[in-house]
């Protein structure tokens, strides 16, 4: 059975011109696009985003460059979607991440670390839900 992940590509990865990199990456490793945009947060929309990292060091720091450029939020399903999807971006430091994942290739930091993978198959219902209408999941 295929279930759904949540992803976005951050502001730097955007940026710098790596999202049809990433995308084919993507979709190379068998993952089928349900829903995608481009859009950018306010601060204020970053942290209700991240609001399960509030009392965390780097909280603020996080919201102001997630809402410093475009991002492209994405949901993404195949089957072992969410641990699947984990494998193929890597460790969130990229100083740590495996040769040939997406944030190995293309994350500048622990915080710029290009792109978002949700951490289990209820935050990627949530995160999803977030940025997509039910009429923009097909
Ligand atoms: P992600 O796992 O997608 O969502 C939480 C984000 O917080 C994470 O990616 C990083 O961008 C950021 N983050 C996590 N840990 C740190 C840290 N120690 N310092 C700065 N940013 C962090």
């Amino acid at each position: 059975p295929t279930n759904k992940t949540f992803t976005m590509i951050k502001p730097d990865a955007v940026k710098d011109g790596h999202s049809g990199s990433i995308i084919k990456m993507i979709e190379a490793a068998g993952f089928r696009i349900v829903a995608l945009k481009k859009t950018q947060l306010t601060s204020e929309r970053a942290g209700e985003f991240y609001a399960v990292h509030k009392e965390r060091p780097f909280y603020n720091d996080l919201c102001q460059y997630m809402s410093s450029g475009a991002i492209i939020p994405m949901i993404l399903e195949k089957e072992n979607a969410v641990a699947d999807f984990r494998t193929l971006i890597g460790a969130t430091n990229p100083a740590n991440a495996d040769e040939g994942t997406i944030r190995k290739l293309f994350a500048i930091s622990i915080e710029k670390n290009a792109i978002h993978g949700s951490d289990s198959d209820e935050n990627a219902e949530i995160e999803g839900n977030f940025f997509f209408s039910h009429v923009e999941q097909f």
